[in-house]
């Protein structure tokens, strides 16, 4: 099978961690007979240097010519700083590849043998934690209108808005209802609907759609309570599914029961619009660009590496070579040996991805 993919390692430790997945990748794809055709391009601030946009045509063009994306990071804090908030990397880059794709997987696991690197106690984490985070990607406060500053200081006010429309809360909780099934056939969304319009909305849709799915236990959370019961009891929790910015907060705090950010992969996914075009689906891990540690191979690439693992199930449909990733990288994960920065010890980028390398050769 070819695959054809569009490869944007962008910013910080993008460049690294993509770098390090992609060689992953190839190891699969060899031993499988796949033939990866791999298109890089320019985002970020590496396109804004070098073209002068941060998402420049040709960059599109790669995008829309691939099956899929693989997408690193983009940003720099200090030089995003000097440029206006429309015109910086995240809104121009980031949000405009996301467009279509409303349904953001991110899934959060705890290798037994990182069980020490949780910084929760062992006891509450003992059956292990194993969840799958379904995040609103196109709605809500990200793109809500109006939004913006406005008047002169001191006298300056600013908008954002939080809307969604009822097309946008079915299609996203029936991502939800079908997650749950392949699970554990238990669906919690979490909302803020003693205070919020749209969450009263969302809860009566879920509700409504809960009797279409007898199969599927619904249960319902306020985000601040689900906040807290995730450090509480993690094992209990299974598939979330949450609007925008709730999914945002709640994965990087739930990336933390995973041991390190570093590690939680993420998949955007659409479907069809009325016109029968889909936007091509998006994998990216759930971090940023971390300048701080960027360009000194110490970055952690195993979220960009279980990403890639998504990408093959998802786009492809090839379960076996995702499931040999996934089994490779959690093997070398609870062995111990090789473990870089974020989870406390000295391993590089490279070194965690040949460990995955050498340990794909004897998976099945
Ligand atoms: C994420 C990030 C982005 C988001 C930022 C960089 C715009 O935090 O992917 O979680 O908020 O969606
Ligand atoms: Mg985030």
């Amino acid at each position: 099978m070819e695959l054809n993919i569009a490869v944007l390692p962008g910013d910080g430790i993008g460049v690294e961690v993509v770098a390090a997945a992609m060689r992953v990748l190839d190891a699969v794809a060899h031993k499988a007979g796949h033939k990866i055709n791999a298109v890089y391009g320019d985002i970020g601030w590496a396109a804004i240097d070098k073209h002068g946009d941060a998402l420049p045509a040709a960059t599109r063009d790669i995008c829309n010519r691939s099956q899929a994306i693989l997408f690193g990071a983009v940003g720099l804090p200090d030089r995003d700083k000097t440029l206006p908030q429309a015109k910086r990397p995240e809104r121009v880059a980031l949000l405009e590849l996301r467009k279509g794709l409303f349904a953001n997987l991110r899934h959060v696991v705890l290798p037994a043998g990182l069980a020490n690197r949780c910084p929760l106690k062992n006891e509450l984490i003992a059956r292990g934690i194993d969840i799958m985070i379904i995040r609103e990607l196109t709605g809500g406060l990200y793109y809500g209108q109006p939004q913006g500053v406005t008047g002169a200081a001191p006298h300056r006010s600013a908008v954002d808005t939080l809307a969604y429309s009822e097309h946008e809360i079915r299609r996203i909780l029936r991502v939800g209802f079908e997650t749950a099934r392949k699970r554990r056939k238990r669906l919690l969304s979490v909302d803020k609907a003693n205070i919020l319009a749209t969450s009263q909305l969302w809860r009566e849709i879920a509700t409504d759609m809960a009797k279409e799915n007898p199969d599927i236990r619904l249960e319902h959370m306020y985000v601040d309570n689900a906040s807290m019961q995730l450090l509480r009891r993690p094992s209990e929790f299974d598939v979330i599914v949450t609007e925008n910015t709730f999914g945002d907060i709640l994965s990087d705090e739930a990336s933390m029961l995973a041991g390190s950010i570093g590690r939680v992969p993420s998949a955007c996914l659409g479907e069809p619009d009325a016109k029968g075009h889909t936007a091509v689906p998006f994998y990216e891990p759930i971090h940023g660009s971390a300048p701080d540690i960027a360009g000194q191979n110490k970055a952690n690439p195993v979220g960009t590496i279980l990403t890639l693992a998504m990408m093959l199930t998802y786009t492809f449909n090839l379960t076996h070579e995702a499931k040999a990733i996934e089994q490779a990288t959690f093997e070398v994960l609870n062995a111990g040996q090789v473990v870089t920065g974020d989870l406390g010890g000295s391993a590089t980028c490279s070194q965690m991805a040949d460990a995955i390398i050498a340990a794909l050769k004897h998976v099945k």
